[in-house]
């Protein structure tokens, strides 16, 4: 005899939000202080400008404002959990999610950091679905924030050109599976054979052990561009035509994939059929906000209405670890803030 188990409850995104600071920096001015152009930078990226904390901010603090508008978006008071994505937390121990959770006058609720690099936010996700999918939370706030700006070697014109800072988040409620905004399916993968193509190389507990104090540029991010473009294509397209094949979807109406380069974006819609208009883009604005870029992303698409309720949406991560991951939803009626930023350069 085989026994019925109910249906687990599904998480539905019920509120979004996104932040950015206030300080811009465009491509003229990174080509005043390091060997590049805007010409370069637009034609090999897409980006025309990133945005960056000021002295004394960090990483919570953008994400305590996304999270504020997130809950604001949703009209709710509170949650019962909080899962931040970053991998440039306010300090190495402990995690920043507590933190957060306080100055958002969450209560004593479960509060804890996940590390996926630029695939962080789908993780979040992924993992807060089954916090609600166990009934151990109603609601589950999930952010996505990071400050690269802080890691980036003052010199290195290849990663300073694509990386920002920025913060973006959901609210996940309990529902059903019916219901506009349901995460219905989730793809996520790791290869750690290939994790010094993204790495910070010090800080961590194998170089502390040799008792050898680090070069300060081994605390620098770094990135092999090539490879990692390549690995990126492959990931995400091949993440998103899983979910595509099991939603039986045959095509998404939008696909809102991690924001690294507008050149990943067309190959992952060319691979996938996709047209352009069908692949939001909004890195031109912010950048690559790695665990930010996906909801911010999302925030952008509904205020300027390239994403309406209804459509058939797949996102889509990839990032250091390496990892990827994708999430499948139908998007939901939500009222959204305009991102505080400038609107795109002419
Ligand atoms: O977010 C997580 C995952 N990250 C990604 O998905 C990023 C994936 N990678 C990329 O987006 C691209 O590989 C980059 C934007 C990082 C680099 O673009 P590329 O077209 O792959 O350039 P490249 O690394 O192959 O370099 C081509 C040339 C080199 O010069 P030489 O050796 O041909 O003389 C670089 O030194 O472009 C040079 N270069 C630059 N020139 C002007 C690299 N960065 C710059 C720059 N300005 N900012």
């Amino acid at each position: 005899m085989t026994a019925t188990l109910p249906a687990p409850r599904a998480a539905v995104v019920a509120g979004l939000g996104g932040w950015i600071p206030h300080r811009a920096v465009d491509n003229d001015e990174l080509a005043r202080t390091l060997d590049t152009s805007d010409t370069w930078i637009r034609t090999r990226t897409g980006i025309r400008r990133r945005y960056t904390i000021a002295p004394g901010e960090a990483t919570s603090d953008l994400a305590v404002e996304a999270g504020r508008r997130a809950l604001k978006s949703a009209g709710a008071a509170d949650a019962d959990a909080l899962v931040l994505a970053t991998s440039t937390p306010d300090q190495p121990c402990p995690a920043t999610a507590p933190q957060v959770a306080a100055r958002l006058g969450l209560g004593p609720v479960p509060a804890f950091d996940v590390n996926a690099v630029c695939t962080g936010f789908v993780y979040a996700l992924a993992t807060a679905a089954g916090l609600i999918a166990t009934g151990t939370a109603e609601r589950v706030l999930v952010i996505g924030a990071d400050t690269f700006s802080t890691i980036l070697a003052p010199d290195d014109r290849t990663t300073r050109a694509i990386f920002g800072d920025g913060a973006g988040a959901v609210l996940l409620r309990a529902g059903d599976r019916s219901e506009p905004g349901a995460l219905l399916d989730f793809d996520l993968g790791s290869e750690g054979e290939q994790a010094e193509l993204i790495q910070v190389p010090a800080g961590g507990s194998r170089q502390r052990s040799t008792g050898l104090a680090a070069p300060a540029r081994d605390h620098c991010f770094t990135m092999q561009g090539r490879p990692v473009f390549m690995h990126a294509v492959l990931r995400m397209s091949a993440s998103t035509q899983k979910l595509i094949d099991r939603q039986e979807w045959g095509t998404p109406d939008k696909l809102v994939a991690h924001q690294a380069n507008i050149r990943i974006l067309n190959a992952v819609g060319d691979q996938l059929g996709l047209g352009e208009e069908q692949v939001v883009a909004n890195l031109d604005r912010v950048g690559n906000t790695v665990a930010g870029s996906i909801p911010l992303a999302l925030a952008d698409a509904v205020t300027d209405g390239r994403l309406a309720p209804g459509e058939r949406v797949v996102l889509t991560g990839f990032g250091g670890g390496l990892t990827w991951g994708s999430a499948a939803l139908v998007w939901p009626d939500l009222p959204v803030e305009a991102l505080p930023h400038q609107p795109p350069a002419a």
